[in-house]
């Protein structure tokens, strides 16, 4: 009798010990749109999911609220912009705490405190300073954290793949010069101590889709039978997501901290995108979540080539399209889910479902990147109050941008606010989609393959090589 106690209270603690990092899907809630239900009624959603964790960008009471009493994990992030009046005081870390952690800490299961998002944008130096301030603010969260005695919520800090300098081949990977000291350093340092895990947001799908004639597509979407063996480490990788993996691992092996553990803070495959956007589909993005989710659930775990066997933690990006967030079009189309709840393509977080289990896939259709013209038009049901103000905005920028819409030029007739829209967006992009600019101005805009030119009237164009 004592011994089968005994033995039963082992196994519990054994069990314990391995749910303390269990390899159920997590799901990222980002709520940048205007058309989302409300947090209740997505809680409701997201338990239909069966996803084992939530991520969210900050720390909504609603939502803590409406997570109450479930088994969802759930990580809570600082906003960036408080970041450095964190660092700077132990008061205003412990009043975070206070407002943000204790009132539900104790019916949410409140497992992650992200501290930041994605701060180390290289070509933003008005953020350099949080830079500098981020681990210690990560300190002092952790310090309010113990003196409420909370020793079970990890504090970390989800990155992006721009911390690396180099990340191929992945035995090279290798964290920027102007962070690996300075910041990636005490960063790790503050990882290990606590034993907690390095969050990053990591998509195959920006890597294949800025290269796809080197990268082939079935090794991003794990399909097919490709394999490439680094010539250094002598590791055989089979899928590109690895790969990436594998180069972040490296990198934080050079510096010392070769054991601390990995949470893929996002990853996913948009399901659509722009016309001069390349493998942003259905089928693409069904074929990559799903073949995600049998890896990272899988038992025994796959890990990656330089950690075999260890569970990665994964939070798919996203629930919902965003459709308030800015940028190329594949931004607006991550989601899992449309607003009333049914699903964008199927989905199973469990990974158990097979796949011919689900419906079939449409084909997709811009797997190669579209060759020809491109213009940049007024989008259907646009508002005029709005236009008016775009127009202005486009044509202050850039040379001559709107010199043919004015009156006595080629393009002033038909006088209309649509037509004179339509052709400074145009005008706008054909100078500024190679320095990033897009053709989206709030939704007012879309790509077309349709020339609007008229008569002598010529509108710019943007030209597709293919
Ligand atoms: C940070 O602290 C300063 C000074 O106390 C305050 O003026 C500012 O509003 C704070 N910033 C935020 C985002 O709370
Ligand atoms: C890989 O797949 C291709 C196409 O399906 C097939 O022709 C080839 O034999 C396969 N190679 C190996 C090593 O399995
Ligand atoms: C922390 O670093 C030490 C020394 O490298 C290592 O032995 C230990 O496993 C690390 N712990 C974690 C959680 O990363
Ligand atoms: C058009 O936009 C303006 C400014 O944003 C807003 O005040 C107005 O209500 C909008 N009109 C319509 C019909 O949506
Ligand atoms: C405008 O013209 C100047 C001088 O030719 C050139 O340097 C600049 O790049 C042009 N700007 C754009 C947006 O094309
Ligand atoms: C083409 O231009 C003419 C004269 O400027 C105008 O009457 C006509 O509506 C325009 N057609 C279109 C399709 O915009």
């Amino acid at each position: 009798m004592a011994a089968t106690l005994f033995l039963l209270f082992f196994l519990c603690v054994l069990v314990s010990t391995n749910a303390e990092i269990s390899s159920k899907m997590g799901i990222n809630y980002g709520r940048l749109g205007n058309n989302l239900p409300s947090p209740s009624r997505s809680i409701e959603f997201i338990k239909t999911l069966e996803a084992g964790r939530i991520k969210l960008y900050d720390a909504n009471p609603e939502i803590l609220n409406a997570l109450a009493w479930t088994n969802i994990q759930v990580s809570i992030m600082v906003p960036n912009q408080l970041i450095s009046n964190i660092s700077s005081s132990q008061a205003v870390a412990d009043e975070w705490v206070r407002t943000n952690v204790i009132p539900f800490y104790s019916k949410t299961l409140i497992r992650h405190l992200l501290v930041g998002n994605e701060i180390f944008n290289f070509y933003s130096d008005e953020d350099r300073q949080t830079w500098y301030n981020l681990v210690l603010a990560m300190r002092r969260i952790k310090h309010s954290l113990s003196t409420y005695n909370i020793r079970n919520i990890k504090v970390g800090t989800p990155v992006a793949m721009d911390i690396l300098e180099t990340a191929f081949p992945p035995s090279n990977g290798a964290f920027r010069s102007d962070i690996a000291v300075p910041v990636m350093k005490p960063l790790l340092q503050f990882l290990n101590r606590t034993r907690s895990f390095f969050f990053l947001d990591v998509y195959p799908y920006f890597s294949w889709s800025r290269d796809p004639t080197r990268i082939n597509l079935d090794y991003a979407l794990f399909r097919g039978n490709r394999t490439y063996t680094d010539p250094r480490s002598r590791l055989t990788y089979t899928n590109l997501l690895d790969q990436m993996l594998d180069s972040v691992i490296f990198a934080m092996t050079k510096l010392g901290f070769p054991n601390v553990r990995l949470v893929i803070a996002e990853t996913g495959w948009p399901h659509a995108g722009d016309i001069d956007q390349i493998g942003a589909n259905i089928f693409n993005a069904a074929t990559y979540n799903r073949n995600l989710i049998r890896r990272m659930t899988s038992k025994p775990p796959a890990g990656t080539p330089a950690r075999p066997g260890v569970v990665i933690p994964t939070f798919i990006f996203a629930l919902y399209n965003e459709n308030q967030k800015g940028g190329p079009g594949t931004e607006r189309h991550w989601g899992l889910m449309n607003p009333d709840g049914t699903p964008v393509y199927e989905v199973d977080l469990n990974g158990k479902r097979p796949e011919n289990d689900f419906k079939s896939l449409p084909a997709p259709l811009n797997n190669e990147l579209y060759k020809g013209k491109i213009w940049c038009v007024v989008a259907d049901g646009a508002n005029s109050t709005e236009l008016e103000s775009a127009i202005e905005f486009a044509c202050r920028l850039g040379n001559n941008t709107c010199d043919a819409i004015r009156p006595g030029s080629e393009c002033y007739h038909p006088v209309s606010l649509v037509s004179h829209a339509s052709y400074a967006f145009s005008s706008y992009w054909a100078q500024f989609k190679q320095s990033g600019g897009t053709c989206y101005f709030n939704g007012l805009a879309v790509q077309t393959t349709e020339d609007p030119s008229n008569g002598s009237c010529k509108f710019p164009s943007v030209t597709l090589r293919g």
